[in-house]
């Protein structure tokens, strides 16, 4: 009747490249800014509060023919207890015109290389050209997947401090990302000296899961460009809201963001209102200005969005059938 095609997180990763999948998104924002791709609301649910989670996110790009959704998990204990990913799931891609599944790809793989491309391209239409100094908060798999983007679309990239609340995340970080990017001067900054790492970053990139602001907005110098990556959910939170309300914001939907993003205690605390957030796609677009100078300080605000998924597992599902790459499904 038809075949699909399953993809396995190796196969993702030779398939799809970091600059392959800031191509994919920038699709997909754009499409969705355009109104030729929408989301469909977001399922979360806590097994656990803080420890073991799972949310399904999905979508339609009228633009690409495509729907379909991605399951992801997420279990704190994991890669200690039981040497797995913390994140694991799936993600299915279907064709809006024929209605058939074409694919199922490894959601870790996937998330990894889409958020990574998220934070690349809020990096690529945000920062300043010039930014020397990266800050990472956060050094799990989003710290690693954010450095890999930042590197791919900041020619002047030179030196990264990484920082957590976790002394042997930082140090296994440090570790492994000087070995695969020799070229930069690597550090961790002690999480007790925030307040001066990110007064001396250029790109202060946040990606942790934590539920209370740890970054004040008086520490952030002009001119600096801020990824917030880690707050996709309701109950997360990584800045202080004042940061919102002085900010440049820019974010990748606004319905979601405003939502469950970071951006979402300001907006309800009536610190911003819901036109004070521009969607990255229409800036990508040509349709609304970016970073207006040099001391603009700029927040690209992501909650993540099925469609980024959705693209990037279409390239990688059919650069798999050209190069036979994969295990196919006669349904
Ligand atoms: N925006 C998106 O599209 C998107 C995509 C993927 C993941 N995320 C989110 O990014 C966050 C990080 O994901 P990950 O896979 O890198 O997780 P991870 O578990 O691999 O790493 C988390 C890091 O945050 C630190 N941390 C944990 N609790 C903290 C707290 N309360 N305060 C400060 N630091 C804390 C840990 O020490 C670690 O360094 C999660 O909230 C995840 O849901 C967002």
């Amino acid at each position: 009747m038809y075949r699909m095609r399953v993809l396995n997180a190796a196969q993702v990763g030779s398939l799809v490249s970091m600059a392959d999948a800031v191509d994919c998104v920038e699709r997909a924002y754009r499409l969705y800014s355009d109104g030729q791709a929408s989301l469909w609301p977001t399922i979360y649910h806590d097994f656990e509060a803080g420890r073991r989670d799972m949310d399904i996110k999905s979508g339609h790009m009228e633009g690409a023919g495509l729907f379909g959704l991605k399951v992801v998990s997420w279990v704190a204990d994991n890669p200690l207890l039981r040497g797995l990913p913390a994140l694991a799931g799936l993600v299915l891609v279907m064709s809006s015109e024929r209605g058939v599944p074409l694919g199922i790809v490894d959601g870790m793989a996937l998330t990894n290389l889409r958020t990574g491309a998220a934070g690349a391209l809020g990096a690529r239409t945000l920062a300043r050209r010039d930014s020397r100094r990266a800050l990472i908060a956060g050094a799990g798999a989003q710290g690693r997947a954010q450095l890999e983007g930042l590197v791919e679309v900041l020619p002047e990239l030179k030196e990264v401090a990484v920082t957590s609340p976790d002394e042997r995340m930082n140090g296994l970080y440090v570790e492994e990302m000087r070995s695969r990017f020799p070229r930069l001067l690597l550090s961790v900054a002690p999480w007790g000296a925030l307040a001066e790492a990110v007064s001396e970053a250029d790109v202060v990139v946040t990606c942790t899961p934590a539920r209370e602001p740890f970054i004040d907005a008086d520490w952030v110098r002009p001119g600096t460009h801020v990824n917030a990556i880690g707050a996709d959910s309701k109950d997360k939170g990584e800045l202080d809201e004042a940061l919102a309300a002085r900010a440049s914001l820019f974010v990748d939907s606004r319905a979601q963001t405003l939502d469950h993003g970071e951006v979402r205690r300001a907006f309800e605390r009536g610190l911003i209102g819901p036109d004070a957030v521009t969607e990255i796609g229409a800036v990508l677009l040509g349709r609304a200005a970016g970073r207006r100078s040099d001391d603009d300080v700029t927040l690209f605000d992501s909650t993540g969005m099925a469609l980024q998924d959705i693209v990037t597992a279409d390239l990688a599902l059919r650069r798999a059938e050209e190069r036979g790459v994969g295990v196919v499904v006669d349904m």
